[in-house]
């Protein structure tokens, strides 16, 4: 066991049996020293202490050995530390210089610890740059930024065009019952027009909807007996199609409008006013009676050959018109399937292919290069 010896402030000695009072023989040197030395031989000391500081510091090759360094010079036990705790055994006036020695020298330490731990930190990160072949310096990859499907693009633009005009935009379910898709359109399960729309069914009642027509029924439904109705009812359908201007997976705009005292010509005012908004001014409709069973009468609407303007070319088939959609007045039996009575209201709809309305707008001869996923195409867009 050691037997330290301390000098107390006034000229006390001190006796520890433990030699808790100064754990290491170094200290006790120190203190030993100090009290023979006085404030000049303490300066010496600090200034020895702070030389052998700054070659350890500039020499260390790695930041363990940096922070036993900075524990060994400037932690709560180390060495400037242990200087400090002697001062008290100098005389008052010796002590503030040793002090602000003390301080000035620790200041300059812990800034060349933290430059060179720095230094080796950049070092070491270097080190490992280079034993991963990784260049900072080369410019990274470019994010490629996508864009709108021109289908998207087209629907969103009919969708204002009748936001425009007062409609909501409603939706309905792409696997659909039989009763909506057909039966309350007025299509009974024998009606020779269902060949027209035949379809992917999952069981005898439910199928793919070949058309967006059945949401008309669902809102009116919904709605009955509120008045008015307007809404739009974009979405996809399903046939058993397949050729350059059929896809059997393919994308409709349903639109429907009941009131008191709704008439064809209504409807062929709000026809005219898409046409115009979607194609251009110089646009014109023309109505070709023609049936569905939920409509009556019924039409397909076209309008005159975008390419040509009606002249006459080889898009148009030399007619100068386009077929578009299909329309009519709403049948009285579809109305009151829904809760309306047709006494006392009537109504018009109609449904355009979006790929269609894109085609024309576009001037794209084969529907299918919307779905071909060739960045080529649909990056023109
Ligand atoms: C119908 O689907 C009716 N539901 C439209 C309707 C609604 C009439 C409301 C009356 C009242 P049609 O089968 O003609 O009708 O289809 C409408 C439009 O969908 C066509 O004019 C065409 O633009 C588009 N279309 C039809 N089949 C396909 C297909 N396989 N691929 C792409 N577009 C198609
Ligand atoms: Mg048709």
């Amino acid at each position: 066991m050691v037997q330290a010896v301390r000098k107390e402030p006034v000229g006390v000695l001190k006796i520890s049996t433990t030699g808790r009072y100064l754990p290491r023989a170094v200290n006790l040197c120190c203190c030993m020293r100090l009290v023979v030395a006085g404030g000049t031989k303490v300066l010496k000391q600090l200034d020895e202490i702070r030389e052998r500081a700054q070659t350890a510091v500039a020499l260390a090759v790695n930041l363990e050995e940096l922070e036993s360094l900075r524990v060994r010079f400037l932690g709560r036990k180390g060495e400037i530390t242990q200087i400090l705790r002697q001062m008290a055994s100098l005389p008052p006036d010796e002590r503030p210089p040793v002090g602000r020695r003390a301080n000035e020298i620790k200041e300059e330490l812990d800034r060349a610890l933290s430059a060179r731990s720095e230094a080796l930190l950049g070092q070491t990160l270097l080190a490992k740059f280079e034993r991963e072949k990784l260049d900072v310096t080369l410019p990274g990859r470019p994010v490629r930024i996508g864009h709108r499907h021109p289908l998207s693009v087209v629907q969103e633009e009919i969708e204002a065009i009748f936001l425009g005009l007062g409609y909501s935009i409603v939706e309905g379910p792409e696997v659909e019952l039989d009763y909506y898709n057909f039966e309350a359109l007025n299509l009974p399960k024998d009606h020779p027009a269902r060949d027209m729309q035949d379809t992917f069914f999952i069981s005898d009642d439910v199928l793919l909807r070949t058309h967006t027509s059945p949401v008309q029924v669902r809102t009116l439904e919904r709605m009955a007996p509120k008045l008015p109705v307007k809404i739009i009812a974009p979405g996809k359908v399903y046939r058993r199609d397949d050729d350059a201007t059929h896809s059997p997976m393919f994308q409709q705009v349903e639109g429907l409008a009941v009131d008191k005292n709704i008439r064809l010509s209504d409807l062929k005012g709000v026809l005219l006013t898409f046409a115009q908004e979607m194609f251009g001014l110089e646009t014109r409709i023309r109505l070709r009676p023609s049936y569905f069973p939920f409509t009556e009468p019924s039409a397909e609407v076209d309008i005159s050959c975008v390419m040509c303007g009606g002249e006459g070319c080889r898009v148009c088939k030399d007619t100068g018109w386009l077929e578009i959609l299909g329309a009519g007045m709403v049948h009285p039996r579809v109305l009151a399937v829904s809760g309306y009575d047709p006494e006392r209201c009537r109504g018009f709809a109609f449904g355009m292919g979006i790929e269609r309305v894109a085609m024309l707008k576009y001037g794209i001869g084969d529907l299918r290069m919307f779905y071909d996923n060739d960045l080529r195409f649909l990056e023109q867009f």
